[in-house]
C-alpha cells in the first residue's frame, strides 16, 4: 500500500445504503469450471432477485476481462489478480447497499479466501458449481476445451491448469443434473433460510 493514506469515513454508511433499499447486502460468489454454469445460473438468479424488487449487480469474467481486468491474463498471478480486483469491486457494490453476483473460476482456494475476508460473517456466500470436468468439455460452449485439448491455449483450467474445489460451499450445484430452476430455487431457499431475503413478496 502506498504511504500516507489515511481512511476517510464517509457519512452515509454500508447499513444506511441498504436500509434505503430495504435489503441487506451479500455476495454469492459463483466458482466453478468453465462451462459448469456459474454465468447461466448467476443470471437466472440475477433475474429472480431483480423481479422480486432487489437491488442487485453482477459481475462476470468474460464481461470484466473486457474492461477492469483487460491487462490480466490466465497465469497464476493474473488470476490471483483479477481475483483481487473482483472481490474489492464486490465489496464496493456490496457496501453500496447490492446483493452482489460474482461468476469467476477463481480456481485457488486461498483467492476465495482472501474475498470472503472482506466481508462481515455470513455475508459471503460460495457457491460451488460442481459439473463433472467432462460434462463442461461435452458442451464446451465457446470451443476452449477443444483448443486447450490441442494445445492451442495453454493454461486451461481443468485441463493444464488447476482447479481447488471449495471443501464447504454453502451451495453446491451441479448443473449436470439440476435445471436452471432447480438451481435458482436452492440458492432462493438459501437466502430465505439465512433471512438475507425475506418473503414479503
Ligand atoms: S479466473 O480463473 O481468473 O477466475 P475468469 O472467470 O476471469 O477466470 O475467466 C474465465 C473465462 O475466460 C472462461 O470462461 C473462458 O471463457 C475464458 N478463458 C480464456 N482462456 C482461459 C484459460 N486459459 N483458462 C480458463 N478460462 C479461460
Amino acid at each position: 500500500m502506498a504511504d500516507n493514506i489515511v481512511w476517510h469515513n464517509h457519512k452515509i454508511s454500508r447499513a444506511d445504503r441498504a436500509a434505503n433499499k430495504d435489503q441487506r447486502p451479500c455476495l454469492l460468489w459463483f466458482t466453478g469450471l468453465s462451462g459448469s454454469g456459474k454465468s447461466t445460473i448467476a443470471n437466472a438468479l440475477d433475474v429472480a432477485l431483480h423481479n422480486r424488487g432487489y437491488h442487485t449487480f453482477l459481475l462476470d469474467g468474460d464481461n470484466v476481462r473486457h474492461g477492469l481486468c483487460k491487462d490480466l491474463g490466465f497465469s497464476d498471478e493474473g488470476r490471483v489478480e483479477n481475483i483481487r480486483r473482483i472481490g474489492e469491486v464486490s465489496k464496493l457494490f456490496a457496501d453500496a447497499g447490492l446483493i452482489v453476483l460474482s461468476a469467476f473460476i477463481s480456481p485457488f482456494a486461498s483467492d476465495r479466501r482472501l474475498v470472503k475476508k472482506l466481508f462481515p460473517a455470513g455475508e459471503f456466500i460460495e457457491v460451488f458449481m460442481d459439473t463433472p470436468l467432462e460434462t463442461c468439455e461435452d458442451r464446451d460452449p465457446k470451443g476452449l476445451y477443444q483448443k486447450a485439448r490441442s494445445g492451442e491455449i495453454k493454461h486451461f483450467t481443468g485441463i493444464d491448469s488447476p482447479y481447488e474445489a471449495p471443501v464447504h460451499p454453502e451451495v453446491r450445484l451441479d448443473t449436470s443434473r439440476m435445471s436452471v430452476d432447480e438451481c435458482v430455487e436452492s440458492l432462493i431457499g438459501y437466502l430465505l433460510e439465512r433471512g438475507l431475503i425475506n418473503h414479503k413478496d
